[in-house]
């Protein structure tokens, strides 16, 4: 692969929403040439793969499973934290396999995301006013003025968080961790215990056709290993930016800080500079779209980021609230239908349904976020379209951050495990209990 890309630094001029304002220009010229010099993250083979194994699920023939934090920190990078968010989407996966009898994608929000969008860029607290906290890449969380200033260096150590944050991530899923009898085992831990007694029946018939598998002597390396694809909103373009390279072997540019990234609603507009960085790289991306988002909206995404409908390229990510899904998402899908193209059509349950509690914490109720899941499967059943997968907001750890699910989590328990920095996530017993009702949704289409 090539150097730094200067077709698109040329582009570097459009405005672009969100980015930090960096103290110094000059450190931030340094720290882009440094990550230019880096090795990329992953290999465009690899990304090339995925985009075929996002047309299947945008075919119906597999399904995308996206998950992780929502803003990962340096603090959080370790090999226990890391070990249980990769367990915890394996353990989904292996249900979501077996009740969509399809294959799984699975890809991480992980090894990159590093960064988030502010609706502000200062924060105060009584008298103080500090810059918002945006993400370990570019600032940290304390509050005081050392902590919250922003450090392009420190986008350089994202890049090297995210390398060993994926490395663990390959020796994982390559090294016989990932062994599909073993993330059966542990789904039993959950499905044996007594709150999770709704999910029995399906748990012991993954065991049945597990222990048939067994019976008929199966035991292929595709068992054993399993491929893992990470992924980031693609938020700092002083990051993303040096981390595009050129493909050798076909000429053409790839983001190498992860195999799929996607913008956000608030970095969307059709002119600006994030919507044309997404344009010139090959990688699939994603595009999240609010219940704000017009038709002509969807139309002009696809016009700019996926003129020739390549299969795979493109994924809308539908983040519309479980009160509005049901209303807001058909004439968008219907639309993108009478185009005859076909992106991949993913629900995000999680972003729509935020709530402040009483006690005063960001949160979101299970039954909210399944109920988005459902009005979106709903959707596309009267459209004839394909739901081709979920992208959730969790971590491996036994955190309370989201309200419900069969532990029940309730207001005052989230003054007890409350660690997430950003939005709250399903915790590791909710994410699984999401994998399962997911499943039975799809063994009925
Ligand atoms: N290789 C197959 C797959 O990825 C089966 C498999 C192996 C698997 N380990 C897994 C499936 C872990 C889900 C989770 O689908
Ligand atoms: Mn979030």
């Amino acid at each position: 692969m090539n150097d730094i890309l200067t077709g698109l630094d040329h582009h570097a001029s459009l405005p672009a929403a969100q980015q930090p304002i960096w103290p110094n220009s000059d450190e931030v010229a340094k720290v882009r040439a440094e990550l230019a010099k880096q090795p990329p993250l992953v290999f465009a083979g690899e990304v090339d793969q995925l985009r075929t194994r996002l047309a299947e699920a945008a075919a119906g023939r597999a399904f995308l499973l996206q998950g992780g934090d929502c803003a990962e920190t340096f603090a959080d990078a370790t090999a226990d934290r890391i070990r249980n968010r990769v367990k915890t989407l394996l353990q989904m996966a292996v249900v979501l396999t077996y009740g969509a009898s399809m294959p799984v994608v699975k890809m991480g929000r992980m090894a990159g995301q590093f960064a988030k969008p502010r609706s502000s860029n200062d924060e105060t607290r009584g008298e103080v006013t500090l810059p918002a906290y945006r993400g370990d890449a570019v600032n940290g969380y304390d509050f005081n003025l050392e902590s919250r200033t922003n450090d392009p260096w420190r986008m350089l150590k994202a890049y090297n968080t995210s390398a060993s944050t994926l490395n663990l991530i390959r020796a994982f899923t390559q090294g016989g961790f990932a062994d599909l009898r073993s993330v059966h085992e542990w789904n039993r831990g959950f499905s044996e215990n007594p709150t999770n007694i709704r999910y029995e029946s399906l748990a012991k018939e993954i065991d049945r056709a597990i222990k048939f598998m067994a019976a008929c002597g199966a035991d292929f390396e595709s068992l054993r290993t399993t491929e893992f694809y990470v992924s980031h909103e693609a938020l700092l373009l002083d990051y993303e930016r040096p981390m595009t390279r050129i493909d050798s072997r076909t000429g053409n540019p790839y983001d190498t800080s992860g195999h799929f990234v996607w913008i956000g609603e608030r970095t969307r507009q059709l002119d600006n500079a994030h919507v044309d960085f997404l344009s010139r790289v090959r990688n699939p991306i994603g595009v999240k779209l609010g219940p704000t988002t017009s038709v002509d909206d969807v139309k002009s995404l696809i016009e700019k980021l996926d003129p020739k409908l390549e299969p795979g390229r493109l994924t809308f990510i539908s983040r519309m609230g479980a009160s509005k899904v049901r209303e807001e998402l058909p004439k968008l899908v219907e639309a993108v239908r009478d185009l005859g193209a076909q992106p991949l059509w993913i629900t995000d349950p999680m972003h729509g349904n935020g709530i402040t509690t009483k006690n005063g914490y960001k949160s979101r109720h299970f039954d909210d976020v399944m109920d988005e899941v459902r009005g979106f499967f709903e959707v596309h059943q009267s459209l004839g379209t394909i739901p081709g997968g979920i992208h959730v907001e969790l971590t491996g750890d036994d955190v309370a951050e989201c309200l419900g699910g069969s532990e029940k989590i309730d207001e005052a328990t989230l003054e007890e495990r409350y660690e997430s920095l950003c939005d709250p996530r399903l915790n590791h017993s909710q994410s699984l209990e999401l994998a399962f009702l997911v499943a039975e949704s799809l063994r009925k289409i």
